[in-house]
Parts: structure tokens; C-alpha cells; sequence
């Protein structure tokens, strides 16, 4: 934890931190809360004080290194990196050579790594000032779920006042999101999700709602201008039958269906389908961009989005937290919240 002296630094007590790590791949069970050493910020890197962290199916790929592509880059055979958590909010406590703009005290939000501890490094270019009236916990969830549904919307989808949207997969913490910035962009939202997230996804605002454990919404005869399929449940065939002419599938994630050859493969054959039978689909590639963060940290202060938080964990029940991430019906966002 930080005291500020009476000359107004900001100052760490101790060298040593609190953090969720993991040494091998594997589920929940493979982390444990353990004190370590608390980093040092490199060039352009800033050292956050953790007030909130949130979790994404992102943070699960990476912590049982599914697909197998993510040991490509993340390590073959164990994890590279210890931590887990890409989501942050808290309070810049020290910042590296070369950083501008961000100064020891300031409240911040956005991507860093490792932020499920104490302390976490982030570059300072996805650092951006809390907005007023904004919490941490709030904040913790602008980057990964945020930004995934509003680059799949506005850059793949390119939604437009008045068509006519699926959001299948809506639920979740990209599908809180995307219900509530396909309305924003003035779209007519039908939302898929299971019975008991009903009525949460009809209060973020979406016109219709159909729970699939009840009807298979490819049998109900509906267009749709823009897919957005966050939940890969549907056969690429059955999506293609319900858009309209010159409508898009916004490929978030792969269909779950079929032969198991990894969500990567999925999309690229999906997407390949989606090219020969109906000549529209675009998948996500999303990426953290400060003006995105922007955004949605703007839409939220101005009331016009709001963060679907389905329960804050503290950092010693993140375990809890990434199990019920892990079963795939983890209702709108996880926050680990480390201090209000
Ligand atoms: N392409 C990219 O750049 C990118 C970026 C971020 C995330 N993703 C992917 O997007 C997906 C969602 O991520 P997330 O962070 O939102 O995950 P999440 O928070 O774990 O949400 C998953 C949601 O999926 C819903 N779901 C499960 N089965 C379903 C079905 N058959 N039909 C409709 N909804 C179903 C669940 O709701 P119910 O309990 O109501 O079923 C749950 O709330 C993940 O596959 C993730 O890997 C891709």
C-alpha cells in the first residue's frame, strides 16, 4: 500500500506486493496469492497502485494456455509471465524514463499487466485520466470487453442508425457492452442469452431478447443487417440464413461447434465459409488503442453506457473469480477489487 509524505510524494511502504500468480498452465487451481517483488518501471512504463482489476475470457486462454497458439507466444511449455490481468483502474505510484503526462497520485484506467496484485505496470500511452463521477471498479472493465464489442460494431460491422443487429453471446462482458453501444449507434438490438441473464440484458436496453435454452433464434425467421456472434453457438450456415442481403457476421469468437482444430481455425474457416455462402463476414482482431479507451470512458461519464458488474471478488477470492470465468457463463464482468 502507498502513503503520500508531507512534502506530497507518493511513496511505497515496502518492495514487496501482494499478487495473483501461476507457474504452469491450468485452471484456477493453479494460482496462488503470493508475495513477491514489486516491479520497477522501465522506459515509457508507469507503476499503478491496483484499486480494480477485471477479468476476460482473454485472462483464461492465457492461464490454461488455450488454444494451443497462445504457447506460441506465451511460452510452450509454461507460462512466460506469472501474473494474470490485463484490465486495470488505480493510481499511478511511479513512473519510468521518458514518461509524460502522467505524474505519482493521479487516479487512471486502462491496460496494463499482471494487474490481478498490488501493483501492476502499464505503458503510459494506455493510461488514461479516471473520468468524474467514474469508480474504479467501473473503470477496471473500459479496456479488453469494451473495446472488443465497440471495434467489432464500428470497425467490422460499421452499425448504422436503423439496421437491424443480433448480438448472440450477449450476456457476457463483451456482450453487456455491445447491447448497450449497438443502441448507442441507433440500432434495433436482438440479444441471445440464457434464461437467467433475461432480464439483465433487457435492462441494458436491448429490444428483444430470446433465450436460446428455450428457441433457436435461427428458426424464427428473423434479418439481421450485422451478427455480432460473441458466443460461437451457431453453425456458420444458420447465421448466413438470417442476414439480410449485403449484411455482415461480426466474428468475435470461432463456432464451439464441430470439429476441434482451435477458435483461430474456427474463424479463419468461418470466415472462409461466410466468403463463399452468403460473401460477408468480418472477424475481431481487438485492440487496446488509447482512443478507444477514450470512448468509452467519455460514453460512460455522459451516462450513455454503463458498466454491467455481475460481482466484485476480493484479490484473495480472484480463484473464485476465474472459476466461474472458466465455466463460460460468467454473467457481464468480473471485477477484482483491491480498494474502492
Ligand atoms: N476476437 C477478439 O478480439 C476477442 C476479444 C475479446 C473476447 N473474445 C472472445 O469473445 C468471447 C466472449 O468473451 P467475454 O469476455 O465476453 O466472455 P465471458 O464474459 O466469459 O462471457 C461469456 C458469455 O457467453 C454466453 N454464452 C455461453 N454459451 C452461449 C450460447 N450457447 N449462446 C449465447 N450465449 C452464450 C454466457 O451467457 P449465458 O450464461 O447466458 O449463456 C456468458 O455470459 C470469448 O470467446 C472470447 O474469447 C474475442
Amino acid at each position: 500500500m502507498a502513503t503520500t509524505d508531507a512534502a506530497g510524494s507518493h511513496q511505497a511502504e515496502s518492495s514487496i506486493m501482494q499478487a495473483v500468480t501461476r507457474s504452469r498452465y491450468g485452471g484456477a487451481e493453479v494460482l496462488e496469492l503470493r508475495e513477491i517483488e514489486r516491479p520497477e518501471p522501465g522506459e515509457g512504463q508507469v507503476l499503478v497502485e491496483v484499486r480494480a482489476a477485471s477479468l476476460n475470457a482473454l485472462d483464461w486462454h492465457l492461464l490454461t494456455g488455450t488454444p494451443y497458439l497462445v504457447r506460441l507466444v506465451n511460452g510452450l511449455r509454461a507460462p512466460k509471465r506469472a501474473g494474470i490481468g490485463v484490465d486495470v483502474a488505480g493510481i499511478v505510484e511511479s513512473v519510468g524514463e521518458g514518461v509524460e503526462g502522467v505524474r505519482p497520485g493521479d487516479a487512471v484506467y486502462g491496460a496494463g499487466s499482471g494487474t490481478c496484485a498490488e501493483y501492476a505496470l502499464a505503458k503510459a500511452e494506455l493510461l488514461l485520466p479516471l473520468p468524474d463521477g467514474i469508480d474504479f471498479s467501473q473503470a477496471a472493465t473500459f479496456n479488453v470487453a469494451a473495446i472488443t464489442a465497440l471495434q467489432g460494431l464500428r470497425d467490422v460491422g460499421s452499425v448504422k442508425q436503423g439496421q437491424r443487429v443480433l448480438i448472440n453471446g450477449a450476456a457476457g462482458g463483451v456482450g453487456t457492452y455491445a447491447v448497450q453501444i449497438a443502441k448507442l449507434m441507433g440500432a434495433h438490438v436482438t440479444a441471445v442469452c440464457s434464461g437467467r441473464n433475461v432480464e439483465m440484458v433487457r435492462s441494458l436496453g436491448a429490444d428483444e431478447v430470446i433465450d436460446y435454452t428455450g428457441a433457436d433464434v435461427s428458426d424464427l425467421g428473423l434479418r439481421f443487417d450485422v451478427i455480432f456472434d460473441n458466443a460461437g453457438s451457431q453453425r456458420p450456415s444458420k447465421l448466413a440464413r438470417m442476414l439480410e442481403p449485403g449484411g455482415i457476421v461480426v466474428v468475435v469468437t470461432g463456432p464451439k461447434r464441430g470439429k476441434v482444430i482451435g477458435p483461430l481455425g474456427h474463424i479463419v474457416r468461418s470466415k472462409l465459409r461466410f466468403a463463399f455462402r452468403s460473401g460477408r463476414a468480418g472477424t475481431v482482431n481487438a485492440v487496446t488503442k488509447r482512443q478507444d479507451l477514450q470512448q468509452i470512458g467519455d460514453w460512460v461519464a455522459a451516462g450513455f453506457i454503463a458498466p454491467a458488474i455481475h460481482r466484485t471478488f476480493s484479490l484473495d477470492q480472484t480463484m473464485d473469480a476465474v472459476e466461474l470465468l472458466g465455466s463460460g457463463h460468467a454473467p457481464a464482468k468480473l471485477v477484482i477489487n483491491l480498494r474502492d
